[in-house]
């Protein structure tokens, strides 16, 4: 079968596909009826009807509704054995469909530390995208921040493993109440000028503690799939690397789902095929009539290909009751109740990162006039086009969020072109709230941000505003870290709003006036200076990635940071006492419970995420100072005192012994430290042993 032909077959089955009755929806399958159907599926089918199932088709998908999707691709399925394809809706703030909920960008819903709120988030996501006509979402970006220079810094949740496990997974499992989920990018994506081209290497011990367990973490809480990098690793492209594919993921991990290849990322027919990249997207370039002939002349054995059809129909298998299922209503999309979810992820996504000569909250008796100022006071900003990109059911802006929240307080608003006016208003209000920071132009897929500092003009209106008013607010949206230097220390306070999705007005008004307490933490370090950072080259055809970054880098190296790793003040002050460990010994299969009192000193209710980190007394490897290892959201009263408990297992404090190729928990004192962030001055320590 030549090319052509491949083609429009293709697109014959994919618009034939309409379910038998068996698939419609009903309860759910159990694993063995799955692998009974995948098994008899795989045995009727030609190596045709195989092949086809392999690759996507660009957006081929039928639109189920006239609020349209914005970008879907599909897989055609097999409409003989009546077997639908995948419908592939991308995203990472919320679905891309108009008319979706806009969540807050994932580096912000990252500042939330809320597992169980980035559920509730995913859950919204997989709602809307199923009631949209999609059945996988592909937009669970998981990568670890190395540095924030990396262009698509806002699609992820932050730069440590650990975190970024609690914080993909949940998405991951919120989404899949509803459809397939793909976590992305597989393995050690985080630069993206070079990405079609660089060869990120990496040792071993490095690849499987710091850049792998996130996805280990997705692919233990269920994920249908997983998307792989553009980017080599070690010498080998993602879409075809054996490592990664075959050893690590479905072999160690044993992971039952499917791969599926960024798009455009596979480069070559035969090695992809064999390396496991199962589904080729987002259209048919090698997995044709040449992946047909490979096979035919023995160079791809058939039972790859039967592997590739049979991981991915036993996914779909997997939530085909949802197919058409009852209580999927298009009108959801972005409703109030969905809305409410994308507000609480703003609010606690917001840090408050500077708040000195109490500069807030604003105290709606006391203000009569306040500044309102700069140009993305009043845009709409969510963030990166690219492939998160979609227009959701509305956007409230910061301006149109504080006029709301302001009650009686007359707004003096200025879009800070002209600093003279800017600073004129600023003069005449009690209090100045000045919103700067990035905007797509600044930070996109596809390119990178090299410049870590504001632009010249926003510093040169924040000194302005300053200098005309001392209660002067600066408000910062970003999908990454930015260099404060400048002008810290001439504002009394600093918040970090990042790209807050459609309800993030109304949540930074709330922040501002005290209606809500401020909550969110760094889940990245905020440097001094570019040169506090390992170096980031976007140009290079190899980079090479050592075991140090952020906040561990920072530990190493004794570097003072800008705002540490975990840092966010509050407008109550937590008081942290009596840390105390379940056992003193324990076995390298055994578990700690690590307590602490946590009290409210402040006189409003507010949240704190207790943190707890892991330093390792006499280990023979060299070892970070600290890892982060657990950590939990609790909301306390005023006055209020709990008592915390943080769980540690001993194999989750093991190394990656290279020589053995395994893990492997080291016999020696671990201490343990819990605090407010990774400031080491804010964290009570005790220790145990690992006998
Ligand atoms: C991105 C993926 C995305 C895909 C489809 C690619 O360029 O790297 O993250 O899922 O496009 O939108």
């Amino acid at each position: 079968m030549n090319r052509r032909k491949f083609l429009a077959t293709a697109g014959t089955m994919a618009a034939a596909v309409s379910l038998p009755r068996w698939l419609q929806a009903g309860p759910a399958l159990g694993p063995e009826e799955i692998e009974a159907r995948v098994r008899k599926l795989v045995s009727q089918m030609t190596l045709d009807e195989k092949i086809m199932v392999m690759a996507g088709i660009p957006t081929a998908f039928t639109k189920v509704d006239s609020r349209a999707p914005f970008h879907t691709d599909n897989t055609p399925g097999c409409a003989r054995l009546g077997m639908p394809g995948i419908r592939f809706v991308d995203g990472s703030r919320g679905i891309r469909f108009t008319g979706a909920t806009c969540f807050p960008a994932a580096m912000a819903r990252g500042a939330t530390w809320d597992p169980e709120l980035e559920q509730r988030v995913g859950n919204v996501i997989g709602y809307e995208g199923r009631a949209g006509g999609a059945n996988f979402f592909g937009g669970v970006c998981i990568n670890l921040l190395r540095h924030p220079s990396w262009g698509r810094s806002q699609e992820t949740f932050g730069e440590d493993p650990y975190h970024l496990g609690r914080m993909g997974s949940s998405v991951v499992r919120g989404v899949q109440n509803h459809m397939m989920a793909c976590a992305k990018h597989f393995a050690g994506n985080s630069i993206d000028k070079s990405r079609h081209y660089v060869d990120v290497q990496m040792d071993e011990r490095t690849l499987r503690e710091i850049y792998l367990p996130h996805f280990k973490a997705c692919v233990d809480a269920g994920t249908a799939s997983i998307m792989n990098a553009y980017n080599s690793l070690n010498g080998e492209p993602c879409a075809q690397n054996t490592h990664l594919l075959r050893e690590i993921l479905k072999g160690e991990w044993k992971f039952p789902g499917f791969v599926l290849s960024d798009f455009g990322s596979i480069k070559e027919t035969v090695a992809s095929a064999n390396a496991g990249c199962d589904v080729e997207m987002d259209r048919r370039i090698y997995y044709d009539w040449k992946l047909r002939l490979a096979v035919e002349g023995g160079l791809v054995p058939m039972k790859n290909i039967d592997e590739a059809v049979a991981r991915q129909f036993r996914e779909q298998l997997r939530f085909i009751h949802l197919e058409g299922g009852p209580g999927y209503d298009v009108k959801k999309l972005g409703s109030a109740a969905h809305a409410a979810i994308a507000l609480e992820s703003a609010q606690k996504a917001i840090v408050l990162l500077k708040n000195e000569k109490q500069a807030l909250p604003l105290d709606r008796d006391q203000i009569n006039t306040l500044a309102v100022i700069g140009e993305l006071a009043d845009q709409v900003n969510l963030g990166a086009t690219g492939s998160t990109e979609f227009i959701p059911a509305y956007v409230v802006t910061p301006l149109a969020g504080i006029r709301r929240a302001a009650g009686k307080i007359e707004i003096l608003h200025r879009d800070g072109l002209n600093l003279e006016a800017a600073k004129k208003a600023a003069a005449k209000a009690d209090a100045a709230v000045v919103i700067v920071g990035l905007t797509a132009q600044d930070e996109n897929e596809g390119s990178d941000r090299l410049r870590l500092t504001l632009s010249d003009s926003h510093e040169a209106l924040i000194q302005a505003v300053a200098d005309a008013n001392p209660r002067c607010i600066v408000v910062v949206q970003a999908g990454g870290a930015v260099i404060m230097a400048r002008w810290k220390n001439h504002v009394p306070a600093i918040v970090m709003a990042w790209y807050s999705g459609m309800e993030g007005g109304n949540a930074l008004a709330d922040v501002l006036f005290g209606d809500i307490n401020p909550s969110g933490k760094l889940p990245i370090v905020f440097p001094k200076s570019a040169g506090q950072l390992v170096p980031f080259d976007n140009q290079s055809p190899v980079v090479s990635y050592g075991y140090y970054h952020g906040y561990r880098r920072f530990d190493k190296k004794n570097l003072e940071p800008a705002f540490p790793f975990g840092f966010g003040l509050s407008y109550a002050s937590f008081k942290y006492d009596k840390l105390r460990l379940s056992e003193d010994k324990i076995g390298p299969d055994d578990r700690v419970t690590a307590t602490v009192e946590v009290t409210n000193l402040g006189d409003r209710p507010g949240e704190e995420v207790v943190q707890l980190y892991v330093g390792y007394n006499g280990s023979q490897i060299g070892r970070p100072v600290k890892d982060l290892k657990a950590f939990t959201r609790v909301a306390l009263k005023p006055g209020e005192t709990r008592t915390v408990s943080l769980e540690l297992k001993a194999d989750n404090l093991a190394f990656y012994n290279t020589a053995r190729k395994a893990f492997e928990v080291e016999p020696i004192e671990y201490v343990v430290s819990v605090g407010p962030s990774s400031q080491k001055e804010s964290l009570l320590s005790d220790s145990f042993t690992i006998v």
